[in-house]
């Protein structure tokens, strides 16, 4: 089990006086796996673009634990969350502009480094250390050519999230990680996500609405409605619950 949590208290915020999300208190990463799931429009991407700074709250805390350190990252900017070890996936296609796949995953391991000015040798070294996890990823994924450019949406999509991985982040947050990935690609994100979270004490939370991947790989699950978490608890215990199954699942659905 990992040491990693993110806890949110009294978190709001509001666009056009209009409250979108509304989180009093709520611990995420205590139980391996986790997912975050609700209605469209229920506030769960705005709930990760709150954790990692991408958007600033408008009142609350926000505190990640990290192997027994403790930090105040509400208000803190993407770049100084990331830092920390805090990394999310996008919902949205990302693109890498001018970069070939396999030099994009070079840059994310050596970009966060430059930040302290190693140097080329430095430099040098990060990217033979990173070199297996690379082609690990490569094989796994099969990239149709590693050297040109990602041009399909499934490979923007895995580039992200290899991009993310490759940070070796103490806490993941994934936002619609698999959607238009195919069957075998879905689950060997799943796989390699696991993967992390077992070896290397990864804390993860993944928005889904395939719910048959929320029920199969999270131990826990956060229900999320109008802004507000609503339900929470094991796959069991979420799936049946009446209210679940009211405002999202449709009854007769599970
Ligand atoms: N920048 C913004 N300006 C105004 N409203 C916004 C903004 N960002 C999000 N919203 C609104 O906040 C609400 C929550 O949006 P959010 O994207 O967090 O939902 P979601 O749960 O991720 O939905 P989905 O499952 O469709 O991705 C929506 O009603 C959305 O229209
Ligand atoms: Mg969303």
């Amino acid at each position: 089990m990992s040491n990693n949590q993110i806890t949110l208290k009294g978190v709001k915020k509001s666009y056009g006086g209009r409250v979108v999300s509304d989180i009093a208190d709520l611990a995420l990463g205590r139980h391996g796996v986790e997912g975050l799931i609700g209605p469209n429009g229920a506030g769960k991407t705005t709930l990760m673009s709150l954790i990692t700074g991408k958007i600033s709250a408008d009142a609350g805390e926000i505190l990640f634990f990290e192997n027994g350190n403790r930090h105040d990252i509400s208000g803190k900017k993407l770049d100084a969350v990331a830092r920390l070890g805090l990394v999310r996936t996008n919902q949205r296609i990302q693109d890498f502009e001018s970069l070939g796949i396999l030099d994009s995953m070079l840059l994310s391991v050596v970009q966060p480094a430059q930040e302290t000015v190693l140097g080329l040798f430095a430099e040098t070294a990060l990217r033979q250390q990173a070199h297996p996890a690379i082609n690990r990823y490569l094989e796994a994924f099969r990239f149709s050519d590693p050297g040109g450019y990602a041009l399909s949406a499934g490979e923007k999509k895995l580039l992200d999230i290899i991009r993310c991985l490759l940070l070796k982040p103490k806490f993941l947050l994934m936002d619609e990680p698999t959607v238009g990935l195919p069957q075998d690609q879905t689950d060997k994100v799943m796989e390699v996500v696991r993967e992390a979270a077992r070896d290397d004490g990864m804390s993860v939370v993944i928005i889904e609405h395939d719910l048959d991947l929320i029920w199969n790989v999270c131990e826990y699950i956060h229900f999320m409605a109008d802004g507000r978490i609503m339900a929470q608890g094991t796959p069991d215990e979420v799936r049946t619950s009446t209210m679940v199954r009211e405002k999202y699942m449709g009854e007769g659905d599970a």
